[in-house]
Protein backbone atom coordinates (compact mmCIF):
# COMPACT_ATOMS: atom_id res chain seq x y z
CA UNK A 1 0.00 0.00 0.00
CA UNK A 2 1.43 3.42 -1.11
CA UNK A 3 1.18 6.25 1.36
CA UNK A 4 -1.04 8.04 -0.37
CA UNK A 5 -2.99 5.29 -0.26
CA UNK A 6 -3.16 5.53 3.15
CA UNK A 7 -3.51 9.14 3.65
CA UNK A 8 -7.02 8.73 1.56
CA UNK A 9 -8.05 5.63 3.25
CA UNK A 10 -7.62 7.32 6.87
CA UNK A 11 -9.15 10.53 5.76
CA UNK A 12 -12.39 9.08 4.32
CA UNK A 13 -12.71 6.10 7.10
CA UNK A 14 -13.24 9.02 9.53
CA UNK A 15 -15.60 11.16 7.17
CA UNK A 16 -17.26 8.32 6.76
CA UNK A 17 -17.89 8.53 10.49
CA UNK A 18 -18.72 11.96 10.40
CA UNK A 19 -15.66 13.66 11.11
CA UNK A 20 -14.70 17.10 9.40
CA UNK A 21 -11.39 16.66 7.34
CA UNK A 22 -8.80 19.79 9.24
CA UNK A 23 -5.73 20.84 6.75
CA UNK A 24 -2.63 20.70 8.86
CA UNK A 25 -1.75 23.71 10.61
CA UNK A 26 1.65 25.27 10.76
CA UNK A 27 4.61 23.66 12.40
CA UNK A 28 4.91 27.31 14.13
CA UNK A 29 2.22 26.98 16.73
CA UNK A 30 0.06 29.90 18.01
CA UNK A 31 0.80 28.85 21.72
CA UNK A 32 3.80 30.81 22.35
CA UNK A 33 5.30 28.75 25.30
CA UNK A 34 5.59 26.05 22.50
CA UNK A 35 8.53 26.02 20.14
CA UNK A 36 6.87 23.82 17.55
CA UNK A 37 4.15 21.53 16.51
CA UNK A 38 4.78 18.39 18.41
CA UNK A 39 1.37 17.05 17.86
CA UNK A 40 -1.89 17.38 15.75
CA UNK A 41 -3.60 18.10 18.95
CA UNK A 42 -2.07 21.33 19.44
CA UNK A 43 -4.52 23.20 16.86
CA UNK A 44 -7.44 21.92 18.64
CA UNK A 45 -6.60 22.44 22.21
CA UNK A 46 -9.15 25.38 22.76
CA UNK A 47 -11.91 23.45 21.80
CA UNK A 48 -11.67 20.97 24.70
CA UNK A 49 -11.24 23.77 27.20
CA UNK A 50 -14.54 25.17 25.67
CA UNK A 51 -12.86 28.46 24.77
CA UNK A 52 -13.60 27.78 21.30
CA UNK A 53 -16.80 26.05 19.15
CA UNK A 54 -16.26 22.92 16.64
CA UNK A 55 -19.90 23.33 15.79
CA UNK A 56 -19.08 26.83 14.93
CA UNK A 57 -15.88 26.04 12.67
CA UNK A 58 -15.92 22.33 11.48
CA UNK A 59 -19.68 21.67 11.68
CA UNK A 60 -19.28 18.98 13.51
CA UNK A 61 -17.74 17.88 17.37
CA UNK A 62 -15.27 15.81 15.48
CA UNK A 63 -12.78 16.44 13.65
CA UNK A 64 -9.51 14.22 11.29
CA UNK A 65 -6.19 15.70 10.48
CA UNK A 66 -3.15 14.44 9.48
CA UNK A 67 -0.66 17.42 10.93
CA UNK A 68 3.11 18.69 10.42
CA UNK A 69 5.23 17.36 13.50
CA UNK A 70 8.68 18.08 14.61
CA UNK A 71 10.50 16.85 17.90
CA UNK A 72 13.69 18.12 18.85
CA UNK A 73 13.89 15.35 21.78
CA UNK A 74 15.51 13.07 19.10
CA UNK A 75 17.65 14.78 17.17
CA UNK A 76 20.71 13.12 19.06
CA UNK A 77 18.90 10.09 17.75
CA UNK A 78 18.42 10.31 14.10
CA UNK A 79 20.60 8.13 11.99
CA UNK A 80 19.51 4.95 13.35
CA UNK A 81 16.11 3.00 11.98
CA UNK A 82 13.13 4.78 13.22
CA UNK A 83 14.12 8.05 14.67
CA UNK A 84 12.85 11.74 12.77
CA UNK A 85 12.76 15.45 13.82
CA UNK A 86 9.60 16.15 11.20
CA UNK A 87 7.15 13.64 10.91
CA UNK A 88 3.77 13.36 10.54
CA UNK A 89 0.96 12.23 12.50
CA UNK A 90 -2.66 10.93 11.23
CA UNK A 91 -5.30 11.85 14.05
CA UNK A 92 -8.88 11.82 14.68
CA UNK A 93 -10.39 14.20 17.30
CA UNK A 94 -13.54 15.06 19.23
CA UNK A 95 -14.46 17.74 21.26
CA UNK A 96 -17.49 15.98 22.95
CA UNK A 97 -19.18 13.73 20.74
CA UNK A 98 -17.20 10.71 22.08
CA UNK A 99 -14.90 8.56 24.28
CA UNK A 100 -13.74 5.89 25.04
CA UNK A 101 -16.35 2.96 23.31
CA UNK A 102 -16.37 4.55 19.97
CA UNK A 103 -12.59 5.80 20.04
CA UNK A 104 -11.33 2.55 20.64
CA UNK A 105 -13.78 0.76 18.01
CA UNK A 106 -12.56 3.13 15.16
CA UNK A 107 -9.37 2.62 16.06
CA UNK A 108 -9.47 -0.95 16.15
CA UNK A 109 -11.44 -1.54 13.13
CA UNK A 110 -9.06 0.68 10.78
CA UNK A 111 -6.21 -1.00 11.95
CA UNK A 112 -7.36 -4.67 11.55
CA UNK A 113 -9.71 -4.46 8.42
CA UNK A 114 -8.62 -1.67 6.44
CA UNK A 115 -5.12 -2.01 6.83
CA UNK A 116 -5.30 -5.91 7.73
CA UNK A 117 -2.74 -5.86 10.35
CA UNK A 118 -2.72 -7.49 13.89
CA UNK A 119 -2.60 -5.88 16.99
CA UNK A 120 -0.03 -7.22 19.04
CA UNK A 121 -0.99 -5.91 22.49
CA UNK A 122 -2.63 -2.53 23.91
CA UNK A 123 -1.53 -0.65 27.01
CA UNK A 124 -4.23 0.94 29.40
CA UNK A 125 -3.31 3.71 32.33
CA UNK A 126 -2.18 1.54 36.04
CA UNK A 127 -3.61 4.66 37.63
CA UNK A 128 -2.34 7.45 40.02
CA UNK A 129 -2.51 11.00 40.54
CA UNK A 130 -5.79 10.99 41.76
CA UNK A 131 -7.10 8.94 38.60
CA UNK A 132 -8.76 5.58 38.82
CA UNK A 133 -6.78 2.73 36.62
CA UNK A 134 -8.26 2.42 33.37
CA UNK A 135 -10.52 -0.70 33.64
CA UNK A 136 -13.20 0.72 31.16
CA UNK A 137 -10.64 1.00 28.11
CA UNK A 138 -9.68 -2.92 29.13
CA UNK A 139 -13.35 -4.08 28.83
CA UNK A 140 -13.63 -2.33 25.47
CA UNK A 141 -10.88 -4.14 24.04
CA UNK A 142 -11.50 -7.41 25.57
CA UNK A 143 -15.03 -6.92 24.20
CA UNK A 144 -12.94 -7.05 20.69
CA UNK A 145 -11.10 -10.03 21.41
CA UNK A 146 -7.93 -8.33 22.44
CA UNK A 147 -6.82 -9.78 25.73
CA UNK A 148 -3.25 -8.73 26.22
CA UNK A 149 -4.23 -5.57 27.87
CA UNK A 150 -0.48 -4.18 29.81
CA UNK A 151 -1.25 -1.76 32.38
CA UNK A 152 1.35 0.86 32.60
CA UNK A 153 2.04 4.37 34.45
CA UNK A 154 1.41 7.83 33.97
CA UNK A 155 5.02 8.46 32.28
CA UNK A 156 3.84 6.51 29.32
CA UNK A 157 0.47 6.05 29.50
CA UNK A 158 -0.62 9.64 29.91
CA UNK A 159 -0.53 12.26 27.38
CA UNK A 160 -0.10 16.13 28.22
CA UNK A 161 -0.48 19.20 28.69
CA UNK A 162 1.84 20.51 26.02
CA UNK A 163 2.35 23.60 26.98
CA UNK A 164 2.65 25.74 29.98
CA UNK A 165 -1.00 24.29 30.64
CA UNK A 166 -3.87 22.58 29.42
CA UNK A 167 -6.02 19.40 28.34
CA UNK A 168 -4.58 16.44 29.29
CA UNK A 169 -5.43 12.24 30.22
CA UNK A 170 -4.52 8.76 29.94
CA UNK A 171 -4.26 7.02 26.61
CA UNK A 172 -4.15 3.55 25.14
CA UNK A 173 -1.78 2.57 22.61
CA UNK A 174 -1.52 0.12 20.23
CA UNK A 175 1.19 -2.15 19.44
CA UNK A 176 1.91 -4.13 16.21
CA UNK A 177 4.71 -6.30 15.53
CA UNK A 178 7.46 -4.83 12.83
CA UNK A 179 9.46 -7.37 10.45
CA UNK A 180 12.03 -8.11 13.03
CA UNK A 181 9.17 -9.19 14.95
CA UNK A 182 9.64 -6.56 17.68
CA UNK A 183 6.40 -4.78 18.93
CA UNK A 184 6.29 -1.18 18.28
CA UNK A 185 3.76 1.40 19.06
CA UNK A 186 1.93 2.94 16.63
CA UNK A 187 -1.25 4.47 17.62
CA UNK A 188 -1.95 6.33 20.72
CA UNK A 189 -5.73 7.39 21.41
CA UNK A 190 -6.13 9.97 24.86
CA UNK A 191 -8.88 10.55 26.47
CA UNK A 192 -8.35 14.01 27.40
CA UNK A 193 -10.73 14.23 30.57
CA UNK A 194 -8.60 16.76 32.38
CA UNK A 195 -6.76 20.11 32.57
CA UNK A 196 -3.73 20.52 34.90
CA UNK A 197 -2.87 23.79 35.24
CA UNK A 198 0.88 23.41 35.28
CA UNK A 199 3.67 21.73 32.79
CA UNK A 200 4.29 17.75 32.28
CA UNK A 201 7.31 18.02 34.36
CA UNK A 202 4.97 19.27 37.10
CA UNK A 203 2.30 16.68 36.38
CA UNK A 204 4.52 13.50 36.23
CA UNK A 205 6.58 14.72 39.43
CA UNK A 206 5.76 12.96 42.52
CA UNK A 207 3.80 15.10 44.33
CA UNK A 208 2.63 17.72 42.24
CA UNK A 209 1.55 21.19 43.89
CA UNK A 210 -1.11 21.69 41.41
CA UNK A 211 -4.25 19.66 41.22
CA UNK A 212 -5.73 17.75 37.73
CA UNK A 213 -8.87 19.31 37.21
CA UNK A 214 -11.83 17.76 35.48
CA UNK A 215 -12.93 19.09 31.60
CA UNK A 216 -16.50 19.84 31.22
CA UNK A 217 -16.92 17.55 27.96
CA UNK A 218 -14.14 14.59 27.75
CA UNK A 219 -12.41 14.71 24.41
CA UNK A 220 -10.94 12.22 22.20
CA UNK A 221 -7.30 12.96 20.25
CA UNK A 222 -5.47 10.19 18.64
CA UNK A 223 -2.04 10.30 16.82
CA UNK A 224 -0.73 7.89 14.93
CA UNK A 225 2.96 8.39 13.50
CA UNK A 226 2.66 8.29 9.54
CA UNK A 227 6.13 6.84 8.84
CA UNK A 228 6.45 4.50 11.59
CA UNK A 229 3.05 3.00 10.77
CA UNK A 230 4.18 2.60 6.64
CA UNK A 231 6.93 0.79 8.27
CA UNK A 232 4.88 -1.80 9.93
CA UNK A 233 2.34 -1.97 6.80
CA UNK A 234 5.02 -2.38 4.54
CA UNK A 235 6.54 -4.94 6.74
CA UNK A 236 10.39 -3.02 6.24
CA UNK A 237 12.98 -2.04 8.90
CA UNK A 238 13.59 1.11 8.49
CA UNK A 239 11.52 4.22 7.87
CA UNK A 240 13.77 5.11 5.68
CA UNK A 241 12.39 2.50 3.03
CA UNK A 242 8.60 3.58 3.14
CA UNK A 243 7.86 5.53 0.43
CA UNK A 244 7.80 8.87 2.42
CA UNK A 245 11.61 8.60 2.45
CA UNK A 246 13.16 6.19 -0.11
CA UNK A 247 13.32 8.31 -2.60
CA UNK A 248 15.33 11.04 -0.94
CA UNK A 249 17.75 8.46 -0.32
CA UNK A 250 17.68 7.43 -3.27
CA UNK A 251 19.03 10.31 -4.89
CA UNK A 252 21.37 10.57 -1.72
CA UNK A 253 22.55 7.14 -2.79
CA UNK A 254 23.61 8.54 -6.01
CA UNK A 255 25.44 11.59 -5.19
CA UNK A 256 27.51 9.84 -2.46
CA UNK A 257 26.76 5.96 -2.77
CA UNK A 258 29.68 4.94 -0.44
CA UNK A 259 29.03 7.31 2.56
CA UNK A 260 27.65 5.62 5.77
CA UNK A 261 23.72 5.15 5.51
CA UNK A 262 23.67 6.74 9.36
CA UNK A 263 25.06 9.57 7.13
CA UNK A 264 22.13 9.37 4.70
CA UNK A 265 19.73 8.90 7.47
CA UNK A 266 20.70 12.48 8.82
CA UNK A 267 20.76 14.33 5.52
CA UNK A 268 17.65 12.98 4.86
CA UNK A 269 15.83 13.76 7.89
CA UNK A 270 17.34 17.15 8.42
CA UNK A 271 16.98 18.44 4.44
CA UNK A 272 13.05 17.07 4.51
CA UNK A 273 12.64 18.64 8.14
CA UNK A 274 14.54 22.22 7.07
CA UNK A 275 11.88 22.26 3.99
CA UNK A 276 9.46 21.89 5.92
CA UNK A 277 10.38 24.41 8.59
CA UNK A 278 11.56 26.85 5.77
CA UNK A 279 7.93 26.69 4.07
CA UNK A 280 6.75 27.48 7.12
CA UNK A 281 8.53 30.79 7.38
CA UNK A 282 11.19 29.48 10.05
CA UNK A 283 14.44 31.17 8.66
CA UNK A 284 17.94 30.46 10.78
CA UNK A 285 18.65 32.37 13.84
CA UNK A 286 20.35 31.96 16.96
CA UNK A 287 17.36 31.47 18.73
CA UNK A 288 14.09 29.65 19.23
CA UNK A 289 12.80 27.79 16.31
CA UNK A 290 15.57 29.59 14.46
CA UNK A 291 18.18 28.22 16.13
CA UNK A 292 16.68 24.41 15.51
CA UNK A 293 16.49 25.57 11.32
CA UNK A 294 20.27 26.60 11.97
CA UNK A 295 21.10 23.68 13.58
CA UNK A 296 19.92 20.99 11.32
CA UNK A 297 21.41 23.12 8.18
CA UNK A 298 24.62 22.99 9.54
CA UNK A 299 24.67 19.76 10.75
CA UNK A 300 24.06 18.90 6.80
CA UNK A 301 26.78 21.26 6.07
CA UNK A 302 29.49 20.19 8.25
CA UNK A 303 28.98 16.29 7.30
CA UNK A 304 28.99 17.61 4.08
CA UNK A 305 32.47 19.34 4.24
CA UNK A 306 33.77 16.58 6.55
CA UNK A 307 32.84 13.87 3.51
CA UNK A 308 33.29 15.76 0.66
CA UNK A 309 29.98 15.27 -0.12
CA UNK A 310 28.92 16.61 -3.84
CA UNK A 311 27.89 20.50 -2.94
CA UNK A 312 24.85 20.51 -5.16
CA UNK A 313 23.75 18.47 -2.35
CA UNK A 314 20.68 20.86 -1.59
CA UNK A 315 19.78 21.32 -4.95
CA UNK A 316 19.60 18.26 -5.54
CA UNK A 317 17.15 16.58 -2.86
CA UNK A 318 14.85 19.81 -2.07
CA UNK A 319 13.52 19.29 -5.43
CA UNK A 320 12.76 15.32 -4.63
CA UNK A 321 11.05 16.33 -1.57
CA UNK A 322 9.13 19.30 -2.79
CA UNK A 323 7.74 16.68 -5.57
CA UNK A 324 6.67 14.20 -2.85
CA UNK A 325 4.26 16.75 -0.60
CA UNK A 326 3.91 19.66 -2.86
CA UNK A 327 -0.32 19.01 -3.27
CA UNK A 328 -0.19 17.71 0.09
CA UNK A 329 0.97 20.83 2.18
CA UNK A 330 1.47 24.19 1.50
CA UNK A 331 4.07 26.71 0.32
CA UNK A 332 6.62 23.53 -0.73
CA UNK A 333 6.39 24.40 -4.93
CA UNK A 334 8.62 27.02 -5.08
CA UNK A 335 11.87 25.00 -4.42
CA UNK A 336 13.85 28.25 -5.18
CA UNK A 337 13.00 30.14 -2.60
CA UNK A 338 13.60 27.30 -0.16
CA UNK A 339 16.98 26.35 -1.65
CA UNK A 340 18.04 30.72 -1.85
CA UNK A 341 17.45 30.79 2.16
CA UNK A 342 19.23 27.04 2.65
CA UNK A 343 22.65 28.22 0.36
CA UNK A 344 22.57 31.77 2.05
CA UNK A 345 23.07 29.70 5.38
CA UNK A 346 25.62 27.50 3.82
CA UNK A 347 27.71 30.72 2.86
CA UNK A 348 27.38 32.18 6.62
CA UNK A 349 28.47 29.14 7.91
CA UNK A 350 31.00 28.63 6.29
CA UNK A 351 32.72 32.08 6.78
CA UNK A 352 31.62 31.81 10.35
CA UNK A 353 33.25 28.17 11.18
CA UNK A 354 35.87 28.18 8.08
CA UNK A 355 38.55 29.28 10.45
CA UNK A 356 37.26 27.06 13.51
CA UNK A 357 37.69 23.85 11.05
CA UNK A 358 40.97 24.71 9.89
CA UNK A 359 42.29 25.23 13.10
CA UNK A 360 40.56 21.76 13.98
CA UNK A 361 42.27 20.33 11.45
CA UNK A 362 45.53 21.19 13.24
CA UNK A 363 44.81 18.81 16.39
CA UNK A 364 46.05 15.17 16.44
CA UNK A 365 44.38 14.85 19.83
CA UNK A 366 41.82 17.05 21.39
CA UNK A 367 41.29 17.82 25.40
CA UNK A 368 37.98 19.11 26.24
CA UNK A 369 39.90 22.32 27.04
CA UNK A 370 40.94 22.23 23.29
CA UNK A 371 37.46 21.95 22.34
CA UNK A 372 36.12 24.35 24.87
CA UNK A 373 38.50 27.06 23.30
CA UNK A 374 37.67 25.98 19.70
CA UNK A 375 33.82 26.71 21.05
CA UNK A 376 34.92 30.18 22.47
CA UNK A 377 37.05 31.28 19.80
CA UNK A 378 35.58 30.06 16.64
CA UNK A 379 32.02 29.45 17.43
CA UNK A 380 32.46 25.71 16.63
CA UNK A 381 29.37 23.70 18.76
CA UNK A 382 30.96 20.32 20.62
CA UNK A 383 28.50 18.44 18.72
CA UNK A 384 29.87 19.63 15.62
CA UNK A 385 33.18 19.39 17.00
CA UNK A 386 32.61 15.42 17.35
CA UNK A 387 30.72 15.07 14.09
CA UNK A 388 32.88 16.06 11.94
CA UNK A 389 36.90 15.25 13.70
CA UNK A 390 38.32 12.23 12.79
CA UNK A 391 37.79 9.48 16.04
CA UNK A 392 41.40 9.39 17.01
CA UNK A 393 40.79 12.86 17.65
CA UNK A 394 38.06 13.44 19.59
CA UNK A 395 36.94 9.08 20.27
CA UNK A 396 37.56 9.74 24.08
CA UNK A 397 35.97 13.17 24.69
CA UNK A 398 32.77 13.19 26.36
CA UNK A 399 29.87 16.04 26.44
CA UNK A 400 30.56 15.75 30.38
CA UNK A 401 34.20 16.88 30.37
CA UNK A 402 33.33 19.57 27.98
CA UNK A 403 30.37 21.17 29.97
CA UNK A 404 32.96 20.46 33.02
CA UNK A 405 35.62 22.97 31.16
CA UNK A 406 32.51 25.20 30.68
CA UNK A 407 31.47 25.57 34.14
CA UNK A 408 35.16 26.08 35.11
CA UNK A 409 35.30 29.13 32.57
CA UNK A 410 31.95 30.71 33.73
CA UNK A 411 33.09 30.38 37.39
CA UNK A 412 36.36 31.90 36.16
CA UNK A 413 34.79 34.57 35.06
CA UNK A 414 32.04 35.50 37.41
CA UNK A 415 34.62 35.74 40.01
CA UNK A 416 36.28 38.25 37.72
CA UNK A 417 33.44 40.19 37.30
CA UNK A 418 32.91 40.66 40.94
CA UNK A 419 36.39 41.87 41.30
CA UNK A 420 36.45 44.56 38.42
CA UNK A 421 33.07 46.45 40.01
CA UNK A 422 33.22 45.15 43.48
CA UNK A 423 29.63 44.05 42.68
CA UNK A 424 28.07 47.54 43.30
CA UNK A 425 28.08 51.04 41.88
CA UNK A 426 27.61 49.95 38.31
CA UNK A 427 26.83 53.24 36.73
CA UNK A 428 23.99 52.61 34.54
CA UNK A 429 22.13 51.59 37.71
CA UNK A 430 22.73 54.59 39.57
CA UNK A 431 22.01 56.76 36.92
CA UNK A 432 25.62 58.26 37.70
CA UNK A 433 26.78 59.35 34.17
CA UNK A 434 29.98 60.79 33.61
CA UNK A 435 29.13 63.90 31.99
CA UNK A 436 30.83 67.58 32.73
CA UNK A 437 28.82 70.15 31.20
CA UNK A 438 25.87 70.44 29.58
CA UNK A 439 26.81 69.36 25.69
CA UNK A 440 28.79 65.77 27.67
CA UNK A 441 25.44 65.61 29.28
CA UNK A 442 23.27 65.38 26.33
CA UNK A 443 25.69 62.75 24.81
CA UNK A 444 25.68 60.64 27.30
CA UNK A 445 21.58 60.59 27.83
CA UNK A 446 21.55 59.80 24.20
CA UNK A 447 24.11 57.06 24.68
CA UNK A 448 22.48 55.31 28.28
CA UNK A 449 19.13 54.87 25.97
CA UNK A 450 20.72 53.41 22.96
CA UNK A 451 22.24 50.86 25.80
CA UNK A 452 19.13 49.73 26.66
CA UNK A 453 18.33 49.53 23.33
CA UNK A 454 21.13 47.71 22.77
CA UNK A 455 20.34 45.02 25.38
CA UNK A 456 16.80 44.31 23.79
CA UNK A 457 18.61 43.66 20.71
CA UNK A 458 20.90 41.38 21.59
CA UNK A 459 18.67 39.07 23.29
CA UNK A 460 16.63 39.60 20.62
CA UNK A 461 19.29 38.39 18.52
CA UNK A 462 21.42 36.16 20.55
CA UNK A 463 18.33 34.84 22.79
CA UNK A 464 16.70 35.64 25.97
CA UNK A 465 19.25 34.10 28.01
CA UNK A 466 22.09 36.44 27.34
CA UNK A 467 22.37 38.75 30.81
CA UNK A 468 24.24 42.08 31.84
CA UNK A 469 26.88 42.02 33.38
CA UNK A 470 28.39 45.42 33.67
CA UNK A 471 27.83 48.63 31.63
CA UNK A 472 29.75 52.14 31.30
CA UNK A 473 29.02 54.92 29.75
CA UNK A 474 31.31 57.89 28.68
CA UNK A 475 30.80 60.79 26.10
CA UNK A 476 32.62 58.83 23.54
CA UNK A 477 30.85 55.31 23.76
CA UNK A 478 29.05 52.75 25.67
CA UNK A 479 30.67 49.77 26.90
CA UNK A 480 28.14 46.87 27.76
CA UNK A 481 29.73 43.19 29.01
CA UNK A 482 26.82 40.38 28.80
CA UNK A 483 26.90 36.66 29.12
CA UNK A 484 27.64 35.15 25.72
CA UNK A 485 29.51 31.64 25.47
CA UNK A 486 31.42 32.68 22.16
CA UNK A 487 32.55 35.66 19.55
CA UNK A 488 29.40 37.38 18.41
CA UNK A 489 29.71 36.85 14.23
CA UNK A 490 29.86 40.00 12.50
CA UNK A 491 26.92 39.17 11.05
CA UNK A 492 25.13 39.07 14.35
CA UNK A 493 26.68 42.12 15.38
CA UNK A 494 25.35 43.96 12.15
CA UNK A 495 21.82 42.17 12.98
CA UNK A 496 22.03 43.66 16.22
CA UNK A 497 23.00 47.26 14.72
CA UNK A 498 20.01 47.34 12.29
CA UNK A 499 17.89 46.03 15.70
CA UNK A 500 18.51 49.12 17.77
CA UNK A 501 18.77 51.83 14.37
CA UNK A 502 15.50 50.45 13.26
CA UNK A 503 13.93 51.19 16.87
CA UNK A 504 15.69 54.79 16.96
CA UNK A 505 13.77 55.00 13.41
CA UNK A 506 10.58 54.16 15.09
CA UNK A 507 10.94 57.34 17.11
CA UNK A 508 9.48 55.57 20.29
CA UNK A 509 8.43 57.05 22.79
CA UNK A 510 10.26 56.70 26.48
CA UNK A 511 8.76 56.26 29.77
CA UNK A 512 9.20 55.30 33.31
CA UNK A 513 6.89 53.91 36.04
CA UNK A 514 8.26 53.67 39.84
CA UNK A 515 6.72 50.37 41.10
CA UNK A 516 8.24 47.65 43.80
CA UNK A 517 10.79 45.98 43.27
CA UNK A 518 8.90 42.38 42.84
CA UNK A 519 6.26 43.84 40.55
CA UNK A 520 9.04 45.53 38.19
CA UNK A 521 10.82 41.91 37.93
CA UNK A 522 7.64 40.22 37.47
CA UNK A 523 6.61 42.81 34.47
CA UNK A 524 10.05 42.22 33.09
CA UNK A 525 12.02 44.70 33.60
CA UNK A 526 15.49 43.55 32.94
CA UNK A 527 17.81 44.28 35.86
CA UNK A 528 21.30 43.26 37.07
CA UNK A 529 21.70 40.68 39.04
CA UNK A 530 24.33 41.59 41.47
CA UNK A 531 23.08 45.04 41.77
CA UNK A 532 21.56 45.78 45.33
CA UNK A 533 17.99 47.81 44.11
CA UNK A 534 15.52 50.10 46.55
CA UNK A 535 12.12 48.50 47.53
CA UNK A 536 10.89 50.61 45.17
CA UNK A 537 12.37 51.52 41.83
CA UNK A 538 11.98 52.95 38.45
CA UNK A 539 11.55 51.22 35.07
CA UNK A 540 12.32 52.81 32.51
CA UNK A 541 10.74 51.49 28.73
CA UNK A 542 10.29 52.21 25.28
CA UNK A 543 7.39 52.08 23.72
CA UNK A 544 3.60 53.23 23.97
CA UNK A 545 2.73 50.31 27.11
CA UNK A 546 5.20 48.93 29.78
CA UNK A 547 3.79 45.29 28.30
CA UNK A 548 4.73 45.75 24.84
CA UNK A 549 7.35 47.37 25.23
CA UNK A 550 10.73 47.40 23.05
CA UNK A 551 13.11 47.63 26.02
CA UNK A 552 12.52 47.80 29.49
CA UNK A 553 14.88 48.29 32.87
CA UNK A 554 15.35 48.86 35.84
CA UNK A 555 16.90 52.13 36.09
CA UNK A 556 17.66 55.37 37.71
CA UNK A 557 17.61 57.26 34.23
CA UNK A 558 18.07 59.84 32.91
CA UNK A 559 16.92 59.24 28.96
CA UNK A 560 16.05 60.72 26.02
CA UNK A 561 12.32 61.29 25.69
CA UNK A 562 11.91 59.90 22.32
CA UNK A 563 14.48 57.08 21.08
CA UNK A 564 14.74 59.59 17.68
CA UNK A 565 17.02 61.81 19.63
CA UNK A 566 19.69 58.88 19.88
CA UNK A 567 20.34 59.51 16.33
CA UNK A 568 22.71 56.80 14.52
CA UNK A 569 23.99 53.91 16.40
CA UNK A 570 27.37 52.32 15.35
CA UNK A 571 28.65 49.23 16.86
CA UNK A 572 32.71 49.94 17.14
CA UNK A 573 34.17 46.74 18.39
CA UNK A 574 33.25 43.23 20.30
CA UNK A 575 35.43 41.38 22.08
CA UNK A 576 36.12 38.86 25.13
CA UNK A 577 36.33 39.84 28.47
CA UNK A 578 36.88 36.66 30.28
CA UNK A 579 35.14 33.44 29.19
CA UNK A 580 32.10 33.68 28.57
CA UNK A 581 31.50 37.45 28.85
CA UNK A 582 31.77 39.46 25.83
CA UNK A 583 32.07 43.43 25.38
CA UNK A 584 30.37 45.63 22.97
CA UNK A 585 31.47 48.80 22.26
CA UNK A 586 29.44 51.69 20.51
CA UNK A 587 28.51 54.88 19.97
CA UNK A 588 26.26 57.51 18.71
CA UNK A 589 26.81 59.54 15.38
N1 LIG B 1 -1.34 13.85 21.34
C1 LIG B 1 -1.03 12.45 21.33
C2 LIG B 1 0.33 12.15 20.71
O1 LIG B 1 0.91 13.01 20.11
C3 LIG B 1 -2.08 11.73 20.53
O2 LIG B 1 -2.29 12.36 19.34
O3 LIG B 1 0.79 11.05 20.82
Amino acid sequence: MSSKEVRKKFLKFFEDRKHTVVDSSSLIPTDPSVLLTTAGVQQFIKYYTGEADPIKDFKSENTVSIQKSFRTSDIEEIGDTSHLTFFEMLGNFSFGGYFKKEAIEYAYEFITKDLSLEISYVTVFKGSHGVQKDEESRRIWNSLGISDVREEGIEDVFWGPTGNSGPCGPTTEIYCKDSSGEDIEVWNIVFNEYFFPGSREELISEEPAKKLEKLEIPGVDTGMGFERLMMVIDGVDSVYKTDLLLPIIEKIDLLAPSLDIRIKRIFADHIRASVFLIADGVRPLNKEAGYILRRLLRRVIALQIKYDVHPDLFTEVVPVISSKFDGVYKNLKDTSAILLVMEEEKKRFKTAIGRGLRELSKYKKLTAKDAFSLYESYGLPFELIKEVAPVEVVGNLTKEDFEKEFKKHQEISRAGVEKKFGGHGLILDTGELKAGDKNELEKVVRLHTATHLLQSAIRRVLGEDVRQRGSDITTERTRFDFTFPRKVTDEELKEIEDVVNGAIRKDMAVHFIELPLDEAKDKGALYVESAKYPAKVKVYYTGDSIDAAFSKEICGGPHVSRTGAIGKFVIKKEKAVSAGIRRIRATVL
